[in-house]
């Protein structure tokens, strides 16, 4: 048995995406049909359409999503039909030499569902993450669903799982940000701002965000900058010194990805302090740095992944701390949109005028 439902697909590189009938077959063993109710707008989306991470065409869009389980495949008992659930795109094995050295973060052996959506035509789809929220109802593997408080909003609830996870996770987990530290965070959009508010909620004294815009500044604010640089305006390494009497922050998270702001937040770090470069960089850059420059200071230079989070401990308390007022996921939902109004999100997100469009089903 398969259901039709619409989606959003790419269907080759370049080319603007479209609103499809797919076709979505019952859960097999280990798998679970989602209904989907909000998906966010990743730059990895545009990315995929664009061409350069794969070249899988056609591909079906979307990953940031929270849905409703519709039903389940042999030996799924995680969740049930009914369940209000998150989606994340590394459902970790439990089994390989990282989960079983307690890093499940870096597990190598994750999975997705098994069996393929369709087009009508019988063709293949590649779900973006292999996830595909851009659809009405999903196929994914059981370890990508993580069960949260329903009464949560699944436009601010779908956003953990992808960008507003990474920057919170760059901060709390892999930045390991602490009661009273200095932060500073080079990059305000959707992946930064959400770095801010985790050092926020990590109880971090100082946080001072960097970015080009001002509407960005303004959103970091929102989330619990106490300091704000615009790095068109001034340098951002002298601003981040004199903020912190002249050390540099205890912690300095490179949201951007790349390498002249990668070496911003090398230089603008105290000398034992940590740098986290969360910004996904492309294959051809490079950073040279003096090596006396590396020795001369203690600390470490750590990349986030994914915001080094694990699911299934990190959505539902985050969720709790949103339903308890604590952390304002609403804030990064610019505008709900509707499904087939994917494209015209892409151009809002490449003018920077959005930190989240969402799809609302
Ligand atoms: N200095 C400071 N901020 C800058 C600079 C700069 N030189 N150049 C760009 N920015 C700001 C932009 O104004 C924008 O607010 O960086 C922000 C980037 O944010 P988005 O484009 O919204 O991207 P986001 O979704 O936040 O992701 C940031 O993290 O996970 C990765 O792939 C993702 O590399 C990307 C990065
Ligand atoms: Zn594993
Ligand atoms: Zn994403």
């Amino acid at each position: 048995m398969t259901q039709e439902v619409r989606a959003v697909i790419a269907r080759a590189e370049g080319a603007p995406v479209e609103t499809v009938t797919i076709a979505v077959p019952d859960p097999g063993p280990g798998e679970v049909v989602v209904d989907v109710r909000a998906c966010g707008v990743c730059h990895t989306d545009l990315h995929y359409r664009q061409g350069g991470i794969s070249d899988d065409f056609p591909f079906l869009l979307g990953h940031e999503a929270a849905g409703v389980v519709e039903s389940v495949g042999e030996g799924v008992t995680d969740v049930a039909p009914g369940d209000f659930v998150v989606l994340n795109w590394r459902a970790v094995c439990g089994r390989c030499r990282s989960c079983l050295r307690g890093r499940p973060w870096y597990c190598f052996s994750t999975h997705n569902a098994t069996q393929k959506m369709r087009l009508p035509d019988g063709t293949e789809l590649t779900p973006a993450l292999g996830i595909g929220a851009f659809a009405e109802k999903t196929l994914v593997a059981a370890g990508q669903c993580t069960k949260v408080d329903p009464d949560a909003s699944p436009a601010a609830a779908g956003l953990l799982g992808c960008g507003v996870m990474a920057g919170i996770g760059a901060a709390v987990n892999t930045g390991q940000v602490g009661r009273g530290d200095s932060v500073a965070v080079i990059g305000c959009g959707g992946v930064g701002a959400a770095a801010v508010a985790g050092s926020s909620l990590a109880g971090a004294a100082k946080i001072i965000a960097v970015d080009i815009d001002d509407r960005k500044l303004a959103t970091a604010r929102k989330l619990g900058a106490t300091h704000t640089v615009n790095a068109k305006e001034v340098d951002p390494v002298e601003a981040i010194r004199e903020m912190t009497g002249g050390f540099g922050a205890d912690v300095v998270i490179e949201a951007v990805g790349r390498p002249e702001t990668y070496r911003q937040a090398f230089y603008a770090r105290d000398l034992a302090g940590t740098v986290v470069l969360v910004g996904v960089a492309t294959p051809e850059m490079t950073l040279e740095l003096p090596l006396l420059d590396v020795f001369g200071r203690g600390g470490s230079l750590k990349s986030s992944w994914y915001g080094d989070c694990l699911p299934s401990r990190d959505f539902p308390m985050l969720i709790d701390l949103y339903r308890q007022g604590r952390l304002d996921l609403d804030a990064f939902v610019t505008e709900t949109i509707a499904l087939d109004e994917v494209e015209k999100a892409f151009e809002r997100m490449r003018d920077g005028d959005v930190l989240r469009s969402v799809v609302v089903f």
